[in-house]
Formats: C-alpha cells, structure tokens, sequence
C-alpha cells in the first residue's frame, strides 16, 4: 500500500540563521516530513567564479537532518548567477522576435548553449559531490519548471547550430528534408542543411513541416539537458531518485520523453492561478473562483502519473493567494487540505506546500505561505497540519494503484502540430482533451492518461480526443483491445511530416473507423452544428469533417451533417463537442457495456475509487449531496453527507 508525504518548500538561504531550528521544529510539531531545498541557491553556492561556499548549506542540512525531516535537493541550474552571465552572455536564450532575454528574473539561459550546459554539469557535480551520499538527501529535482515563461524555445545562436545538426540527423540528406517539408511549394528549397534558419519573423505563417520539427527540437533540447543532470546525479548519489517538477497546463516539452531518465515526475498545483489565466466561462470562474475547476488538479494528478509510470507527486501546493495570476483569490478555508487529500487519492507519492514563509521582499512577496513574514500563522498552516493528520490516518490504508477504468490517449506532439496548424482560431488541443477529461469524470470513473503506442488492452472504454499523426503501434494497440474507442476529429490526418497521408484522414484509421474524411471545414465559436443523441442534445463546434462512408451516422445534425459515425466498437466524432455533448455521448457509450459501472455525478462532486472506498470531493461553494446510488454502495466512513464546502466524504462498498 502506498503512502503519501507532506512536505513544505523552505529557503533557508531567505532568513536569518537564527530562525532555522525553530523552522524545523515547528515543521515537525505539525507533521511535515520533508522539505525541498536549494532550487534557487547558486549565487550562495558559488558566489564567485569557483569560489564555493558551502558552510551555510551544510549548517542547513544538517538543521533539518536533526529535526528528522528529510530532503529533496534541488540543482540550482534555474537561476545562473550574475557574473555567470557576464562572463558567458552566449548562455542567454533568445525569443521568438529575436530579443535576448535579460538577467533579473529566472530561466534566462538556453538550453542548446553548450556553454550553459557545462556550467550547469559543474555546479551539479559540485553539489551532488558534497551532498549526493548524505543520509538525509532522499532524493533530487532538476532544475525548477523547464519552460516555465515561455522558455522552452530559444532562437539563438546556438539553437540554431543545434537545429541544424538535428535535422542532418534526423533527415541525413537535405533532398529528404525538401521533400519533407514540401519546399518546393513558395521556392522555399534549401541546398544544404546550414541554410536552414527558425522558422519565426517570416512574412507570413512559416512552412508548418518546418514548425514541427523545431517544434520537437526544442523539447528534445530539454530532455538533453536535463539527462546531463540525471548523469551525474545517478554517479554521484546512487539510490535517490531524481525528480523534476512539472507545471500545469504547459505542453511544450514532451514530459513522458523527460521521464525517460527521471525516476517520477512531480508537478506545482496553482488551481486558483490556472482557473484565473484559463478560457473557462466567466459563470465557471465565478463559481470556481476559491476551489478551483474540480478537474484542474484531477487532470494533472493522472496526465502525470502516466507520464512519471505511476511515481508522481505534487512538488508545490497553493498555499493561499499566489502573486502571478491576473487576480489572486484566496481559496476557501479547507482547500488547501482538499487538494493534499485528492492528490492522495489520485496516489500521489508526496505533497509538499509552497511555501514555508511568506517573503517579504522581491517578487513574489506577495504570495502566501503556510506562515506570515512575520512569523505568525496563515490559513494554510492549520491545513498543513490537519493534512499530516489525514496522511497518517482516515486516507492511510487506501488503494490507489489500481488502474483506470477509461484511458486518454495523450500526445505531446498533436499540441504542437496544431500549434503549427491550428486551421481554426480557437482549436485547442489541450482544452478538447481536458473536456473529455471533464465528461468521463463526472461519471465517477477513474482515468488513466496513456501514451501512444501504448498498451490497450486492460481498458473498457479508450478516448482518442485528436491523434493526428497515428503510428503503426498505435494502429496495433487499438486492434489489440476489446475496448470501446471514441476517436475526435482530425485523428490520423497527418503523417509524422505533418503532410497529408496518401489515402487522405483518417489516414492508418480509415479501415478501423469504416470512412473516409473528403473535407474539413472549421466555424466561428457562433456557429453550432446541433443534433440529438437519445433526446440529449449534442452540439459540434468549430470543426466538421464531411466523410465518405456506407455507415448510417449515429448522430445528424438539423443540417444533415454526420456527426457522429459507429464501426463495431469504434466511434469517430467528425466535430468538437461542447462539454455537455461529451457527457452524453460519454453516457452513451457507457451504457452499452454493462459491466462498467458509471455514476454520473452532480457538477460540484468528483469521485475517486480507491480500492473499496470511494472518495468523494465537494468543490463547489456550498454542500452537496452524495448521489442515492452512490451512498447505497454502503457506509459513510469518513466526513458528512451533503458534503460541507471544500470538504471530502468517503463510502466503503461492502459489496465492491
Ligand atoms: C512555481 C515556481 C516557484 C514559485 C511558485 C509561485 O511556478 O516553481 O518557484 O515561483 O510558482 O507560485
């Protein structure tokens, strides 16, 4: 049975050395068994060139080891220092207009300066030589939020030597380039691969082949740099596992190539910060505005277990307002407690709160910690505290490693494709994925995020939200299971050159899908193509695909359109539905397979099986009633029913 950590993140480097041993000490009264450290620390490490200071962090250390609380250590490769970049300004990334970022903040370096990647391997052998066999150094994170600002696509000097020599490898001559690409559409034709240059401050849109391609370029730049680190941490400090934490709603690299050579992946939970920047509808917002979306943290838990193959965990929990949104609400008293026991649910290794002291000075004083600067307690330390208490007993003995009941399909590479593509406006790959996301929750069901290629087979209901390119294990995988499989629009429409595939979309598909796409045409958000599913209604947005087929379709809009065609037990959608038709259709499909037991939910409740239990979380900002289906199951052994605002109950099925 697996357990859940609390932790905090603390910087001992922001106060007074005097205040530490009380720190840790009332970190332990409360509960907290770990702390993450050091992300941030270089200019203390090494204040000059190769002059080290490592006496404060060693004190440190050695603080918290007393007080029994045990350490993630971060690499401090996020911030290089001052005189580093003074030294070396080739370090410094470029954006896409061309513009080299400045020092002051954070990230400011490139991921393809070699230069950069030396200095970063020197500072992690330095560190994870003095600290990499402490007994209380359980484990690592690299780096801090690869590509957080925009950062994973550099346009610089270097990345453009780097591009190059990728695409000599990936396409060893430049005929295959041109062909690829399609570069003799616009005389666009190159004769040697150092002729290619980024494909930004072109006149109009970029070849979209060429997109693409830097596209994957810069998130195999990531996944280089950060496997220079897992090298020298694995030699230096066998063992501990090394983690990286993981931003939500942030696609730019691909995280289950990243997780390749970490041993998990961790990820920061901002719900109120990521509700705010998000296009959810205003009614949403106003509704979510101290909970957060009940999907928003579920998603991340389960995209992230997929990628890290199930060790995973929160590296930073929202404490109270942040300072970085458009708006900064505080959550509703109990939130901060709601999030950490959900997480548990969902099987997370860890939870630790961001952060231990609030800062009273520089950029991010204005975001809450578990305590005041001045020492006194904020809202979420009682939660801290009320967490450690859950973790250890009402949500110690639950299951969480079982797999879902319905697996996504989720690929790194379509958010990008279409980024490269969007052909509509308002096309959002990740948003179309998280509403399917949305429509089999809210059935109660529990949901595994899965790479493409991946098996199958153990799945009763598979969705398919858009897969343009499909490879040959995908096309193995989903023949190889008995699974239902919805697939969205624009699945298959590609080949991996993003061109279009020989036999037209659904390209690998068509055989499977029993239909042939003859042409795709896109909508303003006001235009809805409306039809019926079992006197429901179901709503295509902004895409429609017209096919060819002998299939009756299983849905029609008022206009005539298919939008909705069955093959056996594969179901293609030629549109968007709104999040309602999802549902619906979700229902639908659920339905027919009689031994997959779906409990719809009301919108404010989200439920997650562990084993025997079902836990059940209230996000709305009043109570709610478990479901009669649900509380016939057996008996509440934890929290009320209606469930209070911003609180959990759990069921025990006697009979499950
Ligand atoms: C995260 C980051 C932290 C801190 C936090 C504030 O994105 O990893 O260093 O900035 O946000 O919410």
């Amino acid at each position: 049975m697996s357990k859940t950590t609390l932790g905090v993140c603390y910087y001992p480097e922001h106060w007074p050395e005097t205040q530490w041993r009380d720190d840790v000490n009332l970190m332990r009264e409360i509960g907290i068994e770990q702390v993450r450290i050091g992300e941030f620390s270089w200019s203390r490490i090494e204040p000059s060139p190769d002059e080290f200071s490592w006496a404060w962090l060693d004190r440190a250390i050695e603080t918290i080891h007393t007080a029994g609380i045990r350490i993630i250590l971060g690499t401090p490769t996020a911030t290089p220092p001052k005189w580093l970049v003074d030294r070396f300004p080739d370090i410094l990334a470029v954006d896409k207009n061309g513009r080299k970022r400045a020092f002051g903040s954070r990230r400011h370096y490139c991921f393809s300066s070699e230069t950069y990647a030396r200095e970063a391997e020197r500072i992690v052998s330095a560190m994870t030589e003095r600290y990499g066999k402490h007994q209380n150094v359980i484990a690592w994170q690299t780096d801090n939020e690869y590509g957080c600002h925009d950062t994973v696509r550099s346009y610089s000097p270097s990345a453009c030597n780097a591009f190059r020599e990728w695409l000599r490898r990936k396409y060893v001559s430049v005929d295959k380039l041109n062909s690829a690409w399609g570069t003799v559409f616009w005389s666009q034709e190159y004769r040697d691969f150092g002729e290619v240059d980024f494909p930004n401050l072109t006149v109009t849109e970029a070849n979209p082949s060429h997109k693409l391609d830097f596209f994957r370029f810069s998130s195999d730049q990531v996944v280089a740099f950060n496997r220079r680190q897992t090298e020298i941490i694995r030699h230096n400090s066998p063992g501990r596992p090394i983690y990286h934490n993981a931003m939500g709603f942030f696609f730019d690299f691909d995280h289950f190539d990243l997780c390749k050579d970490l041993d998990g992946i961790y990820w920061d939970s901002y719900p109120l910060g990521f509700l705010d920047g998000s296009s959810a509808p205003i009614e949403v917002k106003q509704r979510y505005m101290r909970q957060g979306h009940p999907d928003f943290a579920g998603f991340h838990h389960d995209l992230y277990r997929g990628c890290g193959n199930g060790r995973w965990g929160v590296m930073e929990q929202q404490p109270g307002p942040v300072n970085w949104a458009a708006h900064n609400p505080a959550p509703l008293p109990g939130m901060g407690r709601l999030w950490a026991a959900e997480a548990r649910a969902h099987g997370a290794d860890a939870v630790n709160f961001f952060r231990w002291r609030q800062a009273p000075f520089a950029q991010e004083q204005m975001h809450a910690g578990l305590l005041r600067p001045d020492n006194t307690k904020a809202q979420a330390f009682a939660e801290a505290n009320s967490t450690a208490k859950l973790f250890s007993n009402s949500l110690a003995n639950i299951h969480t490693d079982q797999l879902g009941d319905v697996a996504i399909l989720f690929d790194y590479q379509a958010f990008w494709l279409y980024e490269a593509q969007p052909q509509c406006a308002e096309w959002d790959y990740s948003d179309i994925v998280f509403r399917w996301y949305t429509a089999v929750r809210r059935h109660g069901l529990n949901i595994d995020f899965v790479a493409p290629g991946s098996d199958l087979s153990a799945y009763s209901v598979v969705i398919v939200p858009s897969l343009p390119v499909i490879s040959d294990e995908t096309v193995e995988a989903l023949a190889d299971t008995s699974a239902q499989i919805v697939v969205g629009a624009r699945s298959g429409s590609k080949t991996t050159a993003l061109n279009i595939p020989r036999n037209c979309a659904p390209g690998p598909l068509s055989d499977m899908l029993g239909l042939k796409i003859i042409m795709s045409e896109t909508f303003p958000p006001f235009h809805i193509e409306n039809g019926v599913l079992n006197g429901d209604p179901f709503n295509g947005t902004l895409w429609l695909d017209h096919v060819e087929t002998a299939l009756p379709p299983l849905i029609q809009s008022k206009t005539g359109h298919g939008l909705v065609f069955q093959n056996g037990r594969f179901t293609y959608v030629t549109t968007v539905p709104d999040e309602e038709s999802c549902q619906n259709l979700i229902s639908f499909v659920m339905n027919a397979l009689p031994k997959q037991k779906a409990y719809p939910l009301p919108k404010d409740l989200r439920m997650r099986r562990c084993g025997k239990n079902y836990i059940l979380f209230n996000y709305g900002p009043e109570p709610a009633a478990v479901p009669n289906e649900i509380t016939h199951l057996g008996p509440l052994v934890y929290g009320e029913n209606p469930i209070p605002a911003a609180d959990f109950a759990i069921i025990a099925d006697e009979h499950g």
